[in-house]
């Protein structure tokens, strides 16, 4: 029972796309109508609105950290073995790219990962940003960026982790990678968006 507890709870946080409610509150139009269409801070960010898209940023890592840190705190005591614990980080992270209160057009869980991986361990967090803000600093493509640091992941969890949670950090790069299958489309043809640039149609 406290399994499935978890469980719903965590798909259900996870499934508060706060691009979108940050967008609502900020009097934006919803993210899923303009630029790539996708709702996360980097695309709430081409409408110029700074602090929306800083918001959205902090709350979508915000509740992935919650979520784990409190199955992470509280499962043992529950009696839940570390894979209901891990089961708990793809919950959180599936609600986030399947939002059930938002016709479940979610994101792509960049955001949502890295509060994750933060409450996991600190310093796999702070290497995955890391990675994220080198990419970054180089090419200046949000996409290009997450895909680089998803990819390092699986490799620097195995540096920190217990296998249970390595599998749970490779689940979670393999669908962020899936999620950015446009934008490996757009940057193999060299049509991929930084920051600054124009925003182009929705696909
Ligand atoms: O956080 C999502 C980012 O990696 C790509 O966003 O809007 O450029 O598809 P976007």
């Amino acid at each position: 029972m406290a399994t499935i507890a978890l469980l719903v709870s965590a798909y259900l946080v996870g499934s508060l796309s706060f691009a979108v409610i940050v967008s609502r509150l900020f009097g934006l139009p919803d993210p899923r109508s303009y630029g790539s269409g996708n709702p996360g801070a980097t695309n709430v960010l081409r409408t110029g609105h700074r602090a929306a898209a800083a918001l959205t940023l902090v709350a979508d890592a915000a509740k992935g950290w919650l979520v784990m840190a409190a199955a992470l705190h509280y499962g043992p005591a529950w009696g839940l073995s570390d894979a209901w614990v891990a089961a708990a980080g793809i919950a959180v992270f599936l609600g986030h790219l399947f939002p059930v209160f938002f016709g479940f057009q979610g994101g792509k869980g960049v955001a949502t990962a890295f509060g994750i991986l933060l409450a996991v361990s600190p310093w796999l967090g702070l290497s995955v940003a890391g990675s994220w803000l080198i990419t970054f600093a180089m090419f200046r493509i949000s996409s290009l960026s997450a895909l680089v640091a998803a990819l390092f992941t699986p490799l620097f969890a195995a540096l920190w982790l217990k296998p249970t949670f390595v599998g749970m950090v490779i689940i979670l790069a393999a669908l962020l990678v899936w999620r950015h299958k446009s934008n490996i489309r757009k940057l193999l043809r060299g049509e991929e968006t930084g920051f600054g640039k124009p925003a182009p149609r929705p696909q």
